[in-house]
């Protein structure tokens, strides 16, 4: 999604601003641009790769010290170069933006009728107009001026022609970092833009204002008193950039699996809360209820988890789209834990949900979450981290059957303290977590067949994925990999619902993908088979090796290995996502950047 990188410097700053566009580009973009001052602000800006726009900078001699850029992923207004950032006021001010200006419609109604003039479709062009109008020899004092104004969420970089020794930033609900430099300093919104540039990063706070220049850095609260953030050493990860022998990157991560489980574990000795923090004994002692709050890929890691929490720990569990819970009246309980699941700790959603939560008194909260400096892992009491490593590919994968792994943990840690678990059953569920990393190898290799069925699968226009139990989150999330990179239409029952409704879709064009793992729903579900069976339609069954389902007339089946008893969830998901991504690759669609997503959320 949208990335911000700015900076002052008294070397040419271009390279800098660039290289940061490309380590965010995985996140998805539309468009993007540059801004420089140098004997007046100077632009570039591209619908197409950051690439492109390094090559149309390097033609014409592009250079400053001063200077922002952006990557868009459109909301307001089309991907077209007039919407793409930085936008211009008058020639004076710069400005890109992250975030959704929702009172954007007014204040553009206000400057026009003060004479300025808009060239854009996006809210954005209206913070440039409105910090120039506000303009009165300090750019600061615009800009906190400025987003006083505003309505939203924010994270902007803005320089302009009076003052061009100087970035201001601001931020509110989007996040911006400050890096500091010798002699320069910067500004992204996110760390990972400064790799390579300086490792010395501090967190702006939502309301902070930050004014940079080539020596100095002041950060200033909501209240524009002027406020220490802590500096912390942030060390570049593994950019995990390199594709060795995988085509993309999304395989690649199918394919890390195994690793990323087993550094997810790696430590894990015996079960017990502090894995989840210092304070997490404290906490868990008191704890009634789980309340789960994610999106996407990572909300179905929690849907799963709920059918562990209740039959394992006995602990009551509600999942909740983090998008709907914000702005739905609930029940609030302080004795509940609100777990985070959120592979990015970004997610302007699950962000925004937090916030509520704690808004209504609920202080007991938990991250889990893939990267270390994000907000969600700064603003949640507990963490988990799961060590997928970088995730580059848009569709989720390696992160999600983390997410599980560290969910089932809680499950146990819960089962522990609540005499559900004993010493016995404790050993034997921490080897079979051990040997996870083993289990997915063998249902890896699978592939071949996969990818003989995604030949008879790609052309379909629709599919239904069916699954029971803690399998039906896995059937959801099956038929949203599907949608996200082949762009096959397909929606994900739990079978007994089939039916309710869908049944009435069935025919010999609707391929039903069946998830058949050998548990006690078997044999219901083996007559959701036939009810689909008989009317025509072709079934698509993973089914675990003692289940004894066959291959006969209209159903085709992959045999699994044997059933793997709860965590059986983790492993039947790899075939779903090695269905997807070789529909994908037989449509020849760009599997790591699907068309319209973008990999890190951060407008709402
Ligand atoms: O970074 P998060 O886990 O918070 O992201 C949540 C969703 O945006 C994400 O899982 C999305 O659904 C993925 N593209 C799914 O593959």
């Amino acid at each position: 999604m949208c990335g911000i990188v700015g900076a002052v410097a008294s070397r040419d700053i271009v390279p800098v601003l660039i290289e940061g566009l490309k380590r965010l580009e995985y996140r998805g973009y539309d468009s993007c641009g540059v801004a420089v001052f140098n004997d007046g602000l100077k632009r570039a800006r591209s619908v197409r790769r950051v690439h492109d726009l390094d090559t149309q900078i390097r033609e014409t001699g592009f250079a400053g010290t001063t200077g922002i850029s952006h990557t868009r992923w459109a909301t307001h207004g089309a991907p077209v170069t007039v919407n793409a950032h930085p936008h211009f006021s008058r020639d004076a001010v710069a400005v890109v933006h992250n975030g959704i200006i929702e009172n954007y419609e007014e204040i553009r109604a206000d400057l026009r009728a003060a004479g300025y003039e808009f060239e854009s479709q996006t809210d954005t062009e209206v913070i440039a107009h409105l910090v120039n109008h506000l303009y009165k020899g300090d750019l600061l004092m615009a800009v906190q001026a400025a987003v006083t104004q505003l309505r939203g969420a924010y994270a902007i970089a803005v320089f302009c022609q009076d003052e061009p020794h100087r970035v201001v930033g601001a931020r509110y609900g989007s996040p911006m970092v400050v890096g500091l430099g010798d002699g320069e300093n910067f500004v992204a919104s996110d760390a990972m833009a400064l790799a390579g540039t300086t490792d010395r990063i501090l967190y702006l706070e939502d309301g902070d204002a930050v004014d940079v220049r080539q020596t100095q850095v002041t950060v200033y609260d909501r209240n524009s008193a002027k406020v220490e953030r802590e500096v912390r050493i942030v060390k570049a990860q593994d950019s995990g950039a390199d594709l060795g022998p995988y085509r993309h990157y999304m395989q690649k991560e199918i394919f890390e699996q195994p690793r990323a489980i087993a550094d997810t574990l790696e430590g894990v000795a015996a079960v017990t809360p502090e894995l989840f923090g210092d304070d997490a004994a404290a906490v868990f002692a008191h704890i009634d209820s789980v309340l789960i709050l994610a999106c996407g890929t990572s909300y179905y890691a929690g849907l799963t988890a709920k059918y562990w929490l209740e039959a394992i720990a006995k602990l009551p569990t509600q999942v909740e789209i983090a998008s709907e819970y914000r702005y739905r009246e609930t029940v609030p309980n302080p004795r509940t834990l609100v777990v985070l699941i959120s592979q990015s700790g970004e997610t302007a959603d699950t962000l925004a949900a937090l916030k509520h939560a704690q808004s209504l008194g609920m202080s007991e909260t938990l991250a889990i979450c893939n990267a270390p400096t994000s907000a969600m892992v700064r603003q949640t009491k507990l963490t988990y981290l799961t060590r997928a490593g970088v995730e580059i590919g848009v569709a989720s994968t390696k992160a999600f059957t983390t997410q599980l792994a560290a969910l089932f943990l809680l499950t146990l840690t819960f089962a522990k303290l609540r005499g559900h678990l004993s010493e016995a059953a404790e050993a034997a569920e921490l080897r079979h977590l051990r040997h996870l990393p083993v289990a997915l190898q063998s249902v890896l290799s699978l592939e071949p067949q996969i990818i003989a069925w995604a030949d008879k699968f790609a052309h379909k226009e629709h599919a239904l994925f069916l699954g029971r139990g803690s399998h039906f989150p896995i059937a959801l999330e099956g038929a949203l990999k599907l949608k996200e990179i082949s762009y096959i239409h397909a929606e994900a029952y739990a079978a007994g619902e089939l039916k309710h409704g869908p049944l009435a879709l069935v025919t010999d064009q609707m391929p039903v993908v069946t998830i058949a793992p050998n548990d006690a729903l078997l044999e219901k579900l083996k007559s959701n088979i036939q009810e689909v069976r008989a009317r025509g339609g072709q079934l698509f069954v993973f089914a675990d090796a003692d289940t004894h389902i066959q291959s006969s007339d209209g159903i085709f089946v992959i045999r699994m290995p044997e059933n793997y008893g709860a965590l059986s969830p983790i492993l039947h998901v790899v075939p779903l996502q090695l269905l997807a991504y070789h529909c994908a690759l037989a449509l020849g669609n760009d599997v790591d950047k699907p068309r319209n997503l973008a990999k890190s959320v951060t407008v709402e």
